[in-house]
């Protein structure tokens, strides 16, 4: 074949899809064919200036950097460019009734503290009003699941997460659940607040220079998993909350909003635990689909991540 000389840049992009279309593995090749086709189109779309193809570099380089087993700049990346719920949307299409999922966020981190039925995972939050999570994890048929796990995790009343939190040393309002024979669990928490996401990097300035909040409504985290059955990563919302129709991160969906019930009498399951009024009782079932074959889930990610230079928990 003749050397060609003098390329357009639409010779380059031809170029570069005839030598991925020659990649072993069928998936690959598609990803790969894909990528180049979008990548170049966007390039050319914009007219990308040498300067604007550097910064780029100098954005990635410093996501690179920041990154660590309490920062992930990338996945925020991912969130913040609504990047990270289209694939959650066109990966989970449930049938009718399965509990949605939503984002994992960079804030999951292994080895929460197992804890008892009731068990309070903000009791280093001494300024929030208390919750009481409660609900059922049931199949599609409506069926309890025992045995269930429900790995929790939350912002305290400050904002922060523990891992940002440089006056804490210890894991704090974050825990694994399991739900007893009727499927139910509990959980003591703090009434959860809204908060801004890190903004102290590069998504940080691309939301200020984009007139973009960094806000994300409140919002408790859950994974629930339990054998035979597909691991759902999902959030329940406060209802109340005041960006629910603005999440930086595009993750809200009707279904998991929950209304948290304002109470002024410890009755039941608070009086025994002796919370003080007021406190807010939050309820939400968790309906799980069978699993398919195993796939590779969210967990399977986050400890990949963690391989790759965190520390162990
Ligand atoms: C979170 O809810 O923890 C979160 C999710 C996405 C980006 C930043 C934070
Ligand atoms: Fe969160």
């Amino acid at each position: 074949m003749a050397i060609q000389r003098n390329k357009t840049e639409d010779d380059i992009t031809a170029e570069a899809l005839k030598r991925f279309a020659q990649t072993p593995d069928a998936r690959l090749r598609e990803i790969m064919l894909g990528l180049v086709k979008h990548l170049h189109a966007f390039v050319k779309e914009v007219g990308l200036t040498e300067a604007e193809w550097f910064q780029a570099i100098e954005i990635l380089t410093e996501a690179g950097r920041m990154c660590s087993d309490k920062r992930q700049e990338f996945i925020l990346f991912s969130d913040t460019l609504g990047v990270s719920m289209v694939v959650d949307l066109i990966n989970h299409h449930k049938p009718d009734g399965a509990t949605e999922s939503t984002v994992f966020g960079p804030f999951h981190r292994l080895g929460a503290p197992e804890m008892p039925a009731g068990g309070n995972i903000a009791h280093l939050d001494k300024i929030g009003t208390p919750v009481l999570v409660s609900g059922r994890v049931l199949d599609l048929d409506g069926k309890p699941i025992e045995g269930a796990l429900l790995d929790v995790w939350q912002a305290q009343t400050s904002g922060l997460y523990d891992s940002q939190d440089e006056s804490l040393s210890e894991m704090h309002m974050r825990g694994k659940f399991h739900s007893d024979g009727d499927g139910r669990y509990l959980i003591r928490t703090v009434l959860p607040v809204h908060y801004p996401i890190p903004s102290d990097g590069p998504v940080g300035r691309m939301l200020r220079l984009t007139g973009r909040h960094p806000w994300r409504p409140a919002h408790i985290h859950f994974v629930v998993s339990a054998d035979g059955y597909e691991p759902v990563t999902t959030h329940i919302f406060d209802r109340a909350d005041e960006y629910l129709g603005s999440d930086a991160v595009f993750a809200v969906k009707d279904s998991l909003i929950c209304d948290f019930v304002r109470r002024e009498r410890a009755t039941g399951e608070a009086a025994r635990l002796g919370i003080a009024p007021p406190y807010y009782t939050a309820e939400f079932d968790f309906h799980m689909k069978p699993a398919a074959e195993a796939g590779a889930t969210v967990l399977d990610a986050q400890q990949r991540l963690a391989a790759l230079g965190a520390p162990a928990p």
